[in-house]
């Protein structure tokens, strides 16, 4: 999920915003070996609550990235789910800074496994991204989910930079692990406050593999959605679609503009943390997130109520679920969940928790703009698209198209709707020279949970390196199932 700053906690989301060739074949051998050993200890086999057999094999456990001091980061991977041989690999990040990925990504956004309000059993994810790569999920930095250090002030001095160097740790490790993903085409992808960390991690492995003059990583790309980039233009998007959307007030937008330009997003000042207070104050009981679905407590606290709502809200909220990052805190304390994923009783935390408050407000360096990076790496031929859910009144579109802006990239495939092969507008997208923009209409921050459909015609067309479908496209599709509808 979310949450720069916590790009997931309401009370506080508007502060932080609110994640060698001359090796001798049998030195070759022994590493093949254990690094299959290794896999094979760290495949998982039936979950607990899952009652239904997969074709894919998935495998959970932990690289060391630090001797010293003792860091592991904790992963996830699934292989996709049909042609895992050729199909590209996919590391899918979240924000926070302190959110798991797991959690969120995994179990609640492009996982094939989602969790029941129960808390117990699982069902099949049918819009899951493993229908479209082979995806792996990081807890990152230590501290988020079931990643730890044995270095316990390790927790309170995490920042973007040694998140980056423990994550090129990890990937060139966990490559060694499994060595059938060495030459894989390879993106990262990731949402929020991994605006930072997909970007900054993508710069790690370009410089790493132009230093050691080999191809370590095969990155071809990376894709952000509701993505932290630039406070500057976060600030300036922010009040602009609070105010457009009808949460705030006009007096409170002005006094924005006077008292929270410029402003840090992980440390703003007391005058402008004032206005971000009345700003909340305003806004209500809403989920800021998702502004037009109902929030999780209020489901919980108002039924009855909101029985009622969900008729009213009709399509939109039918489905919906605002409340499952609490159904993964309960599947994912149980012991047996903790057992069958490899979790080491020693090392994992009292409690899981989805994001780590410690990791979260002890946080050490964060740039105010990512957008030099966009600069060094859009050189590089890298693949780059930048989504968002039109919805999200924590990191919005209108922050997002500011910070584009901000490029100055010429535009190649002007402003145009784009459509789902149900024949709708899925939203809007246009290409500019080196970046690709596309929106996912009615989607909140966390765009895969809002719209699953979307959001895996979305990650087909950047894994193609298609533009997004077009009207006629869509047109055709329409024809077709009324076809099969007619017969
Ligand atoms: C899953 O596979 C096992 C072993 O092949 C089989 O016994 C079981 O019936 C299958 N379960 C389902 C739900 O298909
Ligand atoms: C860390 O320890 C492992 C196991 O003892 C060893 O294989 C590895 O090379 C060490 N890594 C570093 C960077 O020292
Ligand atoms: C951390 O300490 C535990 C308990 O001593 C040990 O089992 C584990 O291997 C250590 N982890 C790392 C990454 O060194």
């Amino acid at each position: 999920m979310a949450s720069p700053g916590w790009v997931f906690d309401q009370k506080t989301f508007l502060i932080f915003i609110i994640l060698n060739l001359s090796l001798g074949s049998c030195l070759i051998a022994t590493s093949l070996e254990d690094s299959t050993a290794q896999q094979k200890l760290d495949k998982v086999l039936k979950l607990p609550g899952q009652s239904f057999n997969v074709s894919f094999a998935h495998y959970a456990g932990y690289v060391t990235v630090n001797n010293n001091s003792g860091r592991a980061l904790f992963y996830w991977f699934f292989e996709a789910a049909d042609d895992p041989d050729s199909k590209p690999l996919l590391l899918w990040l979240n924000g926070g800074p302190g959110c798991s990925s797991i959690a969120y990504g995994l179990a609640e956004e492009i996982g094939p496994f989602h969790i029941r309000p129960d808390g117990k059993t699982l069902y099949l994810n049918p819009y899951s991204w493993n229908l479209a790569a082979s995806i792996l999920f990081i807890d990152s930095p230590v501290g988020v989910g079931f990643s730890y250090s044995n270095t316990s002030s390790d927790l309170l001095d995490n920042g973007d930079k040694r998140t980056a160097k423990d994550a090129l740790k990890f990937l060139l490790k966990w490559l060694q692990r499994f060595p059938q993903y060495k030459d894989r085409d390879f993106y990262i992808a990731g949402e929020s406050y991994a605006g930072h960390y997909v970007p900054q991690l993508s710069q790690a492995i370009v410089r790493y593999n132009r230093a050691t003059k080999a191809k370590a990583i095969n990155l071809k790309g990376y894709m952000v959605g509701n993505a932290l980039t630039d406070d500057y233009h976060h600030h300036l998007g922010l009040f602009q679609y609070l105010w457009s959307a009808g949460l705030i007030s006009d007096e409170t937008y002005k006094l924005s503009d006077v008292l929270c330009d410029f402003e840090s997003l992980v440390q703003s000042s007391d005058s402008c943390n004032q206005v971000i207070g009345i700003a909340n104050e305003e806004m209500g009981h809403i989920d800021p997130y998702s502004i037009y679905t109902p929030p999780c407590s209020a489901i919980a606290s108002q039924a009855k109520w909101l029985l009622k709502r969900r008729l009213m809200v009709g399509q939109l909220g039918e489905k919906y679920d605002p409340c499952t990052a609490k159904h993964s805190e309960v599947y994912f304390n149980l012991p047996e969940v903790q057992k069958s994923l490899h979790v080491l009783p020693e090392a994992a935390p009292s409690r899981w928790e989805t994001c780590c408050d410690t990791v979260n407000i002890n946080w050490k360096d964060s740039p105010r703009t990512v957008l030099d990076i966009y600069d060094e790496l859009m050189h590089e031929g890298l693949r780059i698209w930048i989504f968002s859910g039109d919805t999200d009144g924590a990191i919005p579109i209108t922050s997002t198209r500011y910070t584009i802006d901000a490029l100055k990239l010429p535009t190649v495939s002007p402003w145009r709707a784009w459509y789902d092969d149900d024949g709708q507008v899925g939203g809007w997208t246009q290409g500019y020279e080196g970046l690709n923009f596309v929106s996912v209409r009615g989607a909140g921050h966390e765009v895969p949970l809002h719209r699953p459909k979307q959001a895996l015609t979305l990650v087909k067309a950047f894994l193609a390196g298609t533009s997004m479908p077009a009207a006629a496209a869509a047109t055709a599709a329409v024809g077709s199932q009324q076809l099969i509808s007619d017969s």
